[in-house]
């Protein structure tokens, strides 16, 4: 069986290398060319193909695997808002993709952030640096005692409510459905409750068209002053100009942000080099209270092994027709 492997880095291989030996029937081709309609083509004679976050899985990608003979799309992640899953059935492109390889991962990352921007713990670095031991700038908050308010509650949700519970937070939660596992130490609220009661609020629901933008002007003027906002899920889940709006009314005393709306065509990539034309990235990156890191939450050495494992099954399951929950 043939997989080509879209977008490889360097960490991919390596991975994917260390688990290949328990996959005889597998032989993987990486191509460091991100998944679009132009670079599909390229998957002709390949049985399943790997892609990412950043891929372009739309209906023109799909058409053109359809036409290359590829039954399986792999993603090696646990979103798939890029992946248009309708038009994979209707063509009968398998679609599977890796849920819970590492809550903890994505889970501890959005603490860091939470932590990082409360502390302002990139400026003391770069102060230090520079000889400079005065505090000015870097007071903080103390989260013990505190109500953080979680987002989305299931794996990745429930991770992060630990967390928050063993640093003594008091831990809301807002999701359509109540996770079982979370009953003592978890109450569950409206959305607006949980707007208005947070001083931490972290994002971990999927980027649905129902929680597409859920974090706007108005939702932000629900919260409390000096609010932490972290999102460690998918960009657009907020409004980044009505983000901006929000940071100017001075609302936030931090966001920590894994992922952000203008992060395709970023993600991964080295463009130190290059100016950047109009960005709104580059604008939220001028404030002080913003940390901003690259869609990073799964990059463990825990969590790619997981990955690579349970990708190369997903395309074993693939091919001998097994649906397992890892189905779209
Ligand atoms: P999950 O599927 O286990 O949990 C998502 C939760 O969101 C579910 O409990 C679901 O009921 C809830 N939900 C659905 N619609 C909602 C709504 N309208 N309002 C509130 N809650 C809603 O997913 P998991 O594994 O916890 O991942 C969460 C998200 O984290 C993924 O969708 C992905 O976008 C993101 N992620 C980010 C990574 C990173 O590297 N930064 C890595 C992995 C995932």
């Amino acid at each position: 069986m043939k997989l080509l492997f879209y977008a490889a880095k360097d960490y991919d291989r390596k991975s994917f290398d260390s688990v290949i030996g328990d996959f005889k029937d597998i032989e993987i081709d990486y191509i460091e060319h991100e998944l679009e309609p132009r670079t599909a083509v390229l998957a002709k004679g390949y049985d399943a193909v790997c892609a990412f976050v950043s891929a372009d899985v739309g209906a023109e990608t799909l058409e053109i695997f359809a036409d290359c003979g590829v039954k399986a799309v792999l993603m090696r992640c646990a979103g798939y808002n890029n992946v248009d899953t309708e038009k994979a059935k209707e063509l009968g492109i398998t679609v599977k993709i890796v849920p819970g390889y590492s809550p903890e991962s994505v889970a501890e990352l959005a603490m860091g952030l939470a932590l990082a921007v409360n502390r302002r713990l990139y400026k003391a670095y770069n102060k230090v640096r520079e000889n400079d031991y005065t505090l000015k700038g870097l007071r903080g908050v103390l989260l013990h005692g505190k109500t953080a308010g979680i987002v989305g509650t299931g794996k990745i949700g429930a991770a992060m409510c630990r967390i928050c519970n063993g640093f003594g937070m008091k831990v809301i939660a807002y999701d359509v459905y109540e996770n079982p596992d979370l009953k003592g130490f978890v109450e569950y609220v409206s959305l607006d409750e949980l707007l208005e009661r947070s001083d931490l609020i972290s994002l971990h629901c999927p980027l649905l068209d129902s929680t597409y933008h859920m974090i706007n002007i108005e939702n932000i003027k629900k919260m409390k002053d000096g609010v932490i906002l972290v999102n460690t899920s998918r960009g657009a889940l907020i409004d980044t100009d009505e983000l901006i709006e929000g940071i100017r009314m001075d609302k936030f005393l931090g966001v920590g942000l894994d992922v952000y709306e203008e992060e395709t065509g970023n993600v991964y990539e080295d463009r130190s080099d290059q100016i950047m034309a109009h960005s709104v990235t580059a604008r939220l990156l001028s404030f002080p209270n913003v940390m901003i890191t690259s869609h990073q939450g799964f990059y463990t050495l825990e969590a790619l092994k997981s990955i690579a494992e349970t990708t190369l099954q997903n395309m074993v399951d693939a091919a001998n027709g097994v649906d397992t929950r890892n189905n779209v």
